[in-house]
Protein backbone atom coordinates (compact mmCIF):
# COMPACT_ATOMS: atom_id res chain seq x y z
CA UNK A 1 0.00 0.00 0.00
CA UNK A 2 1.01 3.41 -0.82
CA UNK A 3 2.45 5.78 1.99
CA UNK A 4 0.10 8.28 1.67
CA UNK A 5 -2.85 6.17 1.17
CA UNK A 6 -5.56 5.86 3.64
CA UNK A 7 -4.81 3.04 6.14
CA UNK A 8 -8.00 1.67 7.91
CA UNK A 9 -7.76 1.70 11.82
CA UNK A 10 -5.55 4.10 12.20
CA UNK A 11 -5.61 6.91 13.84
CA UNK A 12 -4.37 10.53 12.64
CA UNK A 13 -3.60 14.16 13.69
CA UNK A 14 -3.98 17.48 11.55
CA UNK A 15 -3.45 20.65 13.25
CA UNK A 16 -4.88 24.10 11.34
CA UNK A 17 -5.49 26.41 14.79
CA UNK A 18 -4.06 29.28 13.87
CA UNK A 19 -5.71 33.05 13.55
CA UNK A 20 -4.63 34.62 10.51
CA UNK A 21 -5.66 38.44 10.13
CA UNK A 22 -4.93 39.17 6.16
CA UNK A 23 -5.49 41.96 4.03
CA UNK A 24 -3.31 45.11 3.34
CA UNK A 25 -3.28 47.29 6.60
CA UNK A 26 -3.78 44.66 8.61
CA UNK A 27 -0.61 45.86 10.40
CA UNK A 28 -2.75 48.62 11.87
CA UNK A 29 -4.70 45.65 14.01
CA UNK A 30 -1.33 44.86 16.04
CA UNK A 31 -1.18 47.50 18.65
CA UNK A 32 -5.40 47.78 19.48
CA UNK A 33 -4.88 43.92 19.93
CA UNK A 34 -1.99 44.00 22.31
CA UNK A 35 -3.61 45.95 24.66
CA UNK A 36 -6.86 43.94 24.21
CA UNK A 37 -4.41 41.25 25.29
CA UNK A 38 -2.72 43.12 28.31
CA UNK A 39 0.55 43.36 26.90
CA UNK A 40 2.26 46.49 27.25
CA UNK A 41 6.16 46.02 26.58
CA UNK A 42 6.47 44.04 23.39
CA UNK A 43 9.91 42.97 22.53
CA UNK A 44 10.05 43.77 18.63
CA UNK A 45 12.38 40.79 17.04
CA UNK A 46 13.13 41.67 13.13
CA UNK A 47 16.57 42.35 11.10
CA UNK A 48 18.63 45.19 10.36
CA UNK A 49 17.27 45.42 7.22
CA UNK A 50 13.63 45.74 8.25
CA UNK A 51 14.55 47.66 10.83
CA UNK A 52 15.68 50.16 9.09
CA UNK A 53 12.11 50.60 6.21
CA UNK A 54 9.47 52.94 6.40
CA UNK A 55 6.44 50.22 7.44
CA UNK A 56 8.78 49.01 10.87
CA UNK A 57 8.72 52.84 11.76
CA UNK A 58 5.50 53.23 11.34
CA UNK A 59 4.55 50.08 13.42
CA UNK A 60 6.44 51.45 15.78
CA UNK A 61 5.33 54.56 16.12
CA UNK A 62 1.75 52.90 16.07
CA UNK A 63 2.52 51.12 19.71
CA UNK A 64 3.97 54.20 20.74
CA UNK A 65 0.96 56.52 20.09
CA UNK A 66 -1.04 53.40 21.37
CA UNK A 67 0.56 53.54 25.27
CA UNK A 68 2.99 50.89 24.36
CA UNK A 69 6.65 50.03 25.02
CA UNK A 70 8.82 48.10 22.45
CA UNK A 71 11.85 47.31 22.32
CA UNK A 72 13.12 46.57 19.53
CA UNK A 73 15.85 43.99 18.80
CA UNK A 74 17.34 43.43 15.17
CA UNK A 75 20.92 41.99 16.00
CA UNK A 76 20.62 38.96 14.21
CA UNK A 77 22.92 36.98 11.33
CA UNK A 78 21.01 36.18 7.90
CA UNK A 79 20.86 32.18 9.24
CA UNK A 80 20.24 32.70 12.60
CA UNK A 81 22.38 31.44 15.25
CA UNK A 82 22.29 30.12 19.17
CA UNK A 83 23.93 33.30 20.11
CA UNK A 84 21.14 35.71 18.28
CA UNK A 85 18.45 33.53 20.22
CA UNK A 86 20.40 34.09 23.85
CA UNK A 87 21.02 38.04 23.43
CA UNK A 88 17.15 38.19 21.84
CA UNK A 89 16.55 36.75 25.80
CA UNK A 90 18.96 39.46 27.63
CA UNK A 91 16.80 42.02 25.83
CA UNK A 92 13.77 40.58 26.63
CA UNK A 93 14.40 40.76 30.36
CA UNK A 94 16.53 43.61 30.27
CA UNK A 95 13.71 45.72 29.42
CA UNK A 96 11.03 44.08 31.52
CA UNK A 97 9.11 42.72 28.34
CA UNK A 98 5.71 40.96 28.52
CA UNK A 99 5.71 39.77 24.86
CA UNK A 100 7.34 38.97 21.36
CA UNK A 101 6.30 40.48 17.92
CA UNK A 102 8.35 38.93 15.51
CA UNK A 103 8.11 41.07 11.93
CA UNK A 104 9.97 39.90 8.86
CA UNK A 105 11.06 36.79 7.19
CA UNK A 106 12.00 33.14 7.71
CA UNK A 107 15.08 34.40 10.05
CA UNK A 108 13.43 36.85 12.34
CA UNK A 109 10.67 35.11 13.16
CA UNK A 110 12.33 31.87 13.70
CA UNK A 111 14.63 34.04 16.08
CA UNK A 112 11.53 35.57 17.77
CA UNK A 113 10.16 32.09 18.31
CA UNK A 114 13.07 30.73 20.02
CA UNK A 115 13.72 33.77 21.97
CA UNK A 116 9.87 33.19 23.12
CA UNK A 117 10.95 29.76 24.24
CA UNK A 118 14.18 31.09 25.65
CA UNK A 119 12.76 33.51 27.94
CA UNK A 120 10.85 30.71 30.12
CA UNK A 121 13.32 27.66 29.45
CA UNK A 122 16.68 27.89 30.77
CA UNK A 123 18.46 24.48 29.60
CA UNK A 124 20.72 24.60 26.72
CA UNK A 125 18.74 26.20 24.18
CA UNK A 126 19.62 22.88 21.65
CA UNK A 127 18.33 20.69 24.65
CA UNK A 128 15.09 21.42 23.12
CA UNK A 129 15.99 20.09 20.16
CA UNK A 130 13.11 18.07 18.49
CA UNK A 131 15.03 15.73 16.84
CA UNK A 132 16.41 14.57 20.26
CA UNK A 133 13.09 14.17 22.01
CA UNK A 134 13.49 18.22 23.38
CA UNK A 135 10.10 19.43 23.14
CA UNK A 136 9.20 17.00 26.09
CA UNK A 137 11.52 19.68 28.21
CA UNK A 138 8.72 22.59 27.38
CA UNK A 139 6.95 22.84 30.28
CA UNK A 140 7.50 26.54 31.28
CA UNK A 141 4.73 29.08 30.73
CA UNK A 142 5.38 30.85 27.04
CA UNK A 143 5.24 34.62 26.32
CA UNK A 144 2.57 36.03 23.88
CA UNK A 145 3.82 35.73 20.80
CA UNK A 146 2.74 37.31 17.72
CA UNK A 147 4.16 36.75 13.98
CA UNK A 148 4.02 39.71 11.05
CA UNK A 149 5.93 38.31 7.92
CA UNK A 150 6.78 40.57 5.53
CA UNK A 151 8.00 37.95 3.15
CA UNK A 152 6.06 35.55 0.59
CA UNK A 153 8.48 32.56 1.34
CA UNK A 154 8.88 30.18 4.72
CA UNK A 155 5.64 30.84 6.09
CA UNK A 156 7.27 30.25 9.59
CA UNK A 157 4.96 33.01 10.68
CA UNK A 158 2.35 29.87 10.80
CA UNK A 159 4.70 27.57 11.76
CA UNK A 160 5.36 25.75 15.51
CA UNK A 161 9.37 25.22 15.19
CA UNK A 162 12.85 27.35 14.51
CA UNK A 163 15.28 26.50 13.04
CA UNK A 164 18.32 27.58 14.80
CA UNK A 165 22.34 26.56 13.66
CA UNK A 166 24.87 25.83 16.12
CA UNK A 167 27.52 29.14 16.28
CA UNK A 168 30.39 27.07 15.40
CA UNK A 169 29.64 24.29 13.05
CA UNK A 170 26.57 26.18 11.66
CA UNK A 171 24.66 22.72 11.88
CA UNK A 172 21.02 23.20 11.71
CA UNK A 173 18.74 22.41 14.57
CA UNK A 174 14.89 22.37 15.18
CA UNK A 175 13.50 23.80 18.25
CA UNK A 176 9.81 22.15 17.89
CA UNK A 177 6.54 22.45 20.37
CA UNK A 178 2.75 23.20 19.35
CA UNK A 179 2.96 26.05 22.02
CA UNK A 180 5.59 28.06 19.52
CA UNK A 181 2.60 28.24 17.42
CA UNK A 182 1.84 32.43 16.90
CA UNK A 183 -1.24 33.23 18.82
CA UNK A 184 -2.46 35.44 15.87
CA UNK A 185 -0.78 35.91 12.38
CA UNK A 186 -0.99 40.03 11.05
CA UNK A 187 -0.25 39.01 7.61
CA UNK A 188 -0.45 42.22 5.36
CA UNK A 189 0.72 42.00 1.80
CA UNK A 190 1.78 45.86 2.03
CA UNK A 191 4.68 45.01 4.02
CA UNK A 192 5.90 42.81 1.41
CA UNK A 193 6.27 46.02 -1.11
CA UNK A 194 9.52 46.93 -0.14
CA UNK A 195 11.32 43.70 -0.80
CA UNK A 196 13.59 44.41 -3.72
CA UNK A 197 13.24 41.57 -6.86
CA UNK A 198 15.69 39.02 -6.08
CA UNK A 199 14.07 38.15 -2.52
CA UNK A 200 10.91 37.98 -3.95
CA UNK A 201 12.00 35.89 -6.65
CA UNK A 202 13.80 33.59 -3.73
CA UNK A 203 11.28 33.67 -1.30
CA UNK A 204 8.62 32.83 -3.58
CA UNK A 205 10.36 29.89 -4.84
CA UNK A 206 11.14 28.89 -1.28
CA UNK A 207 7.54 28.67 -1.05
CA UNK A 208 6.73 27.10 -4.17
CA UNK A 209 8.90 24.38 -3.32
CA UNK A 210 6.77 24.21 0.12
CA UNK A 211 3.89 23.15 -1.84
CA UNK A 212 5.40 20.79 -4.17
CA UNK A 213 7.37 19.12 -1.38
CA UNK A 214 4.91 18.85 0.25
CA UNK A 215 2.52 17.29 -1.57
CA UNK A 216 5.07 14.61 -3.22
CA UNK A 217 5.84 14.03 0.79
CA UNK A 218 4.87 10.27 2.23
CA UNK A 219 2.25 10.15 4.82
CA UNK A 220 -1.77 10.43 4.56
CA UNK A 221 -2.89 13.61 4.47
CA UNK A 222 -5.49 15.24 1.69
CA UNK A 223 -6.01 18.10 3.87
CA UNK A 224 -2.33 19.20 3.36
CA UNK A 225 -2.73 17.80 -0.13
CA UNK A 226 -5.42 20.61 -1.21
CA UNK A 227 -3.95 22.99 0.54
CA UNK A 228 -0.67 22.30 -1.41
CA UNK A 229 -1.72 21.93 -5.00
CA UNK A 230 -3.71 25.27 -4.56
CA UNK A 231 -0.94 26.74 -2.87
CA UNK A 232 1.19 25.99 -5.68
CA UNK A 233 -1.20 27.45 -8.17
CA UNK A 234 -1.26 30.57 -6.26
CA UNK A 235 2.85 30.77 -6.29
CA UNK A 236 3.26 29.74 -10.08
CA UNK A 237 0.28 32.49 -11.11
CA UNK A 238 1.53 35.35 -9.42
CA UNK A 239 5.62 35.09 -8.95
CA UNK A 240 6.85 36.87 -11.73
CA UNK A 241 3.99 39.49 -11.43
CA UNK A 242 5.14 40.32 -7.72
CA UNK A 243 8.62 40.15 -8.72
CA UNK A 244 8.46 42.64 -12.06
CA UNK A 245 5.43 44.57 -10.49
CA UNK A 246 6.27 45.22 -7.09
CA UNK A 247 3.25 47.26 -5.65
CA UNK A 248 0.94 44.85 -7.49
CA UNK A 249 -1.75 44.28 -4.70
CA UNK A 250 -3.10 41.50 -5.59
CA UNK A 251 0.02 39.48 -6.77
CA UNK A 252 1.43 40.39 -3.53
CA UNK A 253 -1.38 38.93 -1.37
CA UNK A 254 -1.87 35.80 -3.50
CA UNK A 255 1.77 35.00 -3.25
CA UNK A 256 1.46 35.56 0.68
CA UNK A 257 -1.27 33.46 1.25
CA UNK A 258 0.42 31.00 -1.10
CA UNK A 259 3.46 30.93 1.17
CA UNK A 260 1.13 30.29 4.37
CA UNK A 261 -0.60 27.68 2.57
CA UNK A 262 3.25 26.23 1.71
CA UNK A 263 3.55 26.51 5.22
CA UNK A 264 0.52 24.88 6.67
CA UNK A 265 1.02 21.73 4.63
CA UNK A 266 4.37 20.92 5.01
CA UNK A 267 3.29 19.68 8.37
CA UNK A 268 2.75 16.93 6.30
CA UNK A 269 6.92 16.83 5.35
CA UNK A 270 9.34 17.91 2.84
CA UNK A 271 11.71 16.39 0.73
CA UNK A 272 14.91 15.97 -1.60
CA UNK A 273 14.67 19.44 -2.17
CA UNK A 274 15.20 20.93 1.19
CA UNK A 275 17.62 18.05 2.12
CA UNK A 276 19.98 19.47 -0.79
CA UNK A 277 19.27 23.03 -0.10
CA UNK A 278 20.19 23.07 4.02
CA UNK A 279 23.71 22.26 3.39
CA UNK A 280 24.20 25.11 0.94
CA UNK A 281 23.01 27.58 3.84
CA UNK A 282 25.36 25.48 6.16
CA UNK A 283 28.41 25.36 4.45
CA UNK A 284 28.49 28.13 1.83
CA UNK A 285 25.68 30.73 3.68
CA UNK A 286 23.39 30.50 0.56
CA UNK A 287 20.43 32.03 0.81
CA UNK A 288 17.65 29.21 1.59
CA UNK A 289 15.37 30.72 -0.82
CA UNK A 290 17.92 30.38 -3.99
CA UNK A 291 18.83 27.14 -3.09
CA UNK A 292 15.63 25.88 -2.77
CA UNK A 293 15.16 27.68 -6.36
CA UNK A 294 18.30 25.86 -7.77
CA UNK A 295 17.91 22.53 -6.99
CA UNK A 296 14.02 22.69 -7.25
CA UNK A 297 14.00 21.87 -11.83
CA UNK A 298 16.56 18.66 -10.57
CA UNK A 299 14.80 17.15 -7.26
CA UNK A 300 11.53 17.37 -8.76
CA UNK A 301 12.97 15.65 -11.88
CA UNK A 302 14.52 12.96 -9.86
CA UNK A 303 10.58 12.53 -8.00
CA UNK A 304 8.78 12.43 -11.55
CA UNK A 305 9.54 8.76 -12.66
CA UNK A 306 8.46 7.53 -9.11
CA UNK A 307 4.78 8.71 -8.82
CA UNK A 308 3.95 9.85 -12.28
CA UNK A 309 -0.01 10.24 -11.24
CA UNK A 310 1.02 13.10 -8.61
CA UNK A 311 3.31 15.47 -11.57
CA UNK A 312 -0.26 14.64 -13.63
CA UNK A 313 -2.05 16.47 -10.54
CA UNK A 314 0.55 18.93 -9.84
CA UNK A 315 0.79 19.87 -14.22
CA UNK A 316 -3.07 20.35 -13.97
CA UNK A 317 -2.65 23.58 -11.10
CA UNK A 318 0.36 25.02 -12.76
CA UNK A 319 -1.30 25.09 -16.12
CA UNK A 320 1.02 22.20 -17.72
CA UNK A 321 -0.48 19.28 -19.96
CA UNK A 322 2.12 16.96 -18.69
CA UNK A 323 3.86 16.21 -15.45
CA UNK A 324 6.80 15.60 -17.57
CA UNK A 325 7.13 19.25 -18.15
CA UNK A 326 7.06 20.57 -14.79
CA UNK A 327 11.23 20.09 -14.60
CA UNK A 328 11.91 22.42 -17.69
CA UNK A 329 8.68 24.56 -16.43
CA UNK A 330 10.77 25.46 -13.53
CA UNK A 331 14.30 25.80 -14.69
CA UNK A 332 12.45 28.40 -17.10
CA UNK A 333 10.60 29.85 -14.05
CA UNK A 334 14.13 30.63 -12.07
CA UNK A 335 15.41 32.04 -15.86
CA UNK A 336 12.61 34.47 -16.30
CA UNK A 337 12.80 35.41 -12.81
CA UNK A 338 16.58 35.98 -13.01
CA UNK A 339 17.70 33.22 -11.24
CA UNK A 340 20.48 30.95 -11.68
CA UNK A 341 19.73 27.76 -12.42
CA UNK A 342 22.89 26.14 -11.41
CA UNK A 343 24.79 26.15 -7.93
CA UNK A 344 28.09 26.76 -10.36
CA UNK A 345 26.87 30.51 -11.46
CA UNK A 346 25.50 30.96 -7.63
CA UNK A 347 28.99 30.73 -6.74
CA UNK A 348 29.67 26.91 -5.35
CA UNK A 349 32.58 25.32 -5.87
CA UNK A 350 33.13 22.06 -7.20
CA UNK A 351 35.20 21.29 -3.90
CA UNK A 352 32.08 21.59 -2.03
CA UNK A 353 29.99 19.00 -3.84
CA UNK A 354 31.49 16.14 -1.81
CA UNK A 355 30.96 17.93 1.55
CA UNK A 356 27.75 19.05 0.31
CA UNK A 357 26.64 15.02 0.27
CA UNK A 358 27.60 14.02 3.42
CA UNK A 359 25.20 17.02 5.16
CA UNK A 360 22.42 16.41 2.84
CA UNK A 361 22.70 12.73 3.75
CA UNK A 362 22.12 13.63 7.71
CA UNK A 363 19.66 15.95 6.57
CA UNK A 364 15.80 15.47 8.41
CA UNK A 365 13.69 16.54 5.41
CA UNK A 366 14.39 13.96 2.66
CA UNK A 367 12.89 10.61 5.41
CA UNK A 368 9.86 12.11 3.63
CA UNK A 369 10.23 12.14 0.28
CA UNK A 370 8.45 10.06 -1.68
CA UNK A 371 11.28 7.72 -2.37
CA UNK A 372 14.19 7.00 -0.92
CA UNK A 373 17.62 9.15 -1.54
CA UNK A 374 20.66 7.55 -1.51
CA UNK A 375 24.13 9.09 -1.15
CA UNK A 376 25.01 8.07 -4.43
CA UNK A 377 21.56 9.93 -5.33
CA UNK A 378 22.64 12.87 -3.69
CA UNK A 379 25.98 12.91 -5.41
CA UNK A 380 24.79 12.80 -8.71
CA UNK A 381 21.81 15.20 -7.96
CA UNK A 382 24.51 17.99 -6.86
CA UNK A 383 26.53 17.50 -9.92
CA UNK A 384 23.33 17.99 -11.77
CA UNK A 385 22.45 21.03 -10.13
CA UNK A 386 25.99 21.93 -10.06
CA UNK A 387 25.96 22.49 -14.00
CA UNK A 388 28.44 19.24 -14.57
CA UNK A 389 26.39 16.71 -16.20
FE1 LIG B 1 12.01 26.19 2.90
Amino acid sequence: MMQDAYQPGRVYQFNFPTVIRFGSGVWREIAPHLKQEKVQRPLLVTDATVAGLEFFHKIHEHLLENGLSPTVFCNISKNPIKSDVLKGRMAYHEAGCDAVLGVGGGAALDVARAVALAVHHTRDLFDYDDLTGGDVYVTEPIPPFYTVPTTAGTGSEVGRSAIISEDDTHRKRILFSPRLMARRVFADPTLTYALPPGPTAATGMDALTHNMEAFLARNFHPICDGVALEGMALIAGNIEKAVHEPQNETARALMLLGSIMGAIAFQKGLGVVHSMSHPLSTLVDMHHGLANAINLPYGMAFNLKYCPEKFQRMAQRLGLSSGRDIPDFLLQLNERLNLPTTLRAAGVKEEHLEPLTELAVQDFAHPNNPVPVSRADFAQLYRQAFGAC
